[in-house]
């Protein structure tokens, strides 16, 4: 199913910047090039997260990258608390406990939450040497699929998961995918990338993107190239 997002509300740019000046200074130069910011701990914890609202006032959308995960009651009160910042997407740790009380917690507010299922840098010796009995594949669907039942609203993937976990979870929750590298961009220390249209295709409805916009000669030029990349793709 095409996606009814505009292509440029698909791109999520990741904020991840050492403090509100330089996050401000890059917002303003991207402009209107992007409408989706993304705040993870670099930025939030120092002192990045009063831009939340001052984003969202101004018209953007911003997704809290915490991944929270704690006892229920712990879960749910801070939920609560991040709920009246005025962010679109907060992400949590896909355990099933964590992902009601955050549920619970955003109550009627509008808040999305998705998971991350298994961490991204995890591979089978990880997932043992944690004192999992599960490889990262089966790990990936269990969760994708208790997300799915207790009504998580989307989830955190590689690339190369998308196509497989849209399978398992149909069209209901939307797909989040980091690891995107446009064509000639350098990888970092990202191992499993995908370009935005390839990402597109294999069933991801936003891609998260920081350092091929960030550290580019031009960020608003490579933002509005990723949006081209991705309304291309989308409309195949
Ligand atoms: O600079 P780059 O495009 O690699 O940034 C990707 C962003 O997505 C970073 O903020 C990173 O923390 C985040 N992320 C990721 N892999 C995950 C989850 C989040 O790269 N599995």
């Amino acid at each position: 199913m095409p996606s009814q997002i505009a292509p440029r509300d698909r791109l999520i740019v990741a904020l991840d910047l050492p403090g509100l000046e330089p996050a401000e200074a890059m917002v303003a130069r991207l402009g209107d090039a992007v409408t989706f910011y993304k705040i993870g701990y670099q930025l939030a914890f120092a002192g990045g997260l009063p831009l939340v609202r001052k984003l969202a006032d101004e018209g953007k959308k911003v997704f809290i990258d915490l991944k929270l995960h704690d006892i229920g009651n712990t879960v749910a009160r801070g939920v609560e608390s991040i709920a009246k910042l005025g962010a679109t997407f907060l992400t949590v740790h896909a355990y099933p406990q964590t992902m009601k009380a955050a549920l619970e917690g955003r109550a009627d507010s509008g808040l999305k939450i998705l998971a991350v299922t298994v961490l991204t840098s995890y591979d089978d010796n990880d997932l043992n040497a944690a004192g999992y009995r599960l490889g990262v594949a089966d790990l990936v669907a269990t969760r994708a699929r208790q997300a799915q039942e207790i009504g998580i609203d989307g989830l955190v993937c590689s690339p190369e998961e998308a196509a497989s976990l849209r399978k398992v979870v149909g069209d209901r929750l939307s797909l989040v995918t980091p690891g995107i590298r446009p064509a000639g961009a350098a990888s970092g220390d990202q191992k499993r990338i995908m370009t935005p249209a390839r990402a597109i295709a294999a069933g991801a409805d936003y891609l998260v993107v920081g350092r091929p916009v960030l550290e580019a000669a031009d960020p608003k030029a490579a933002a509005e190239a990723i949006v081209v990349e991705i309304a291309q793709a989308s409309a195949r």
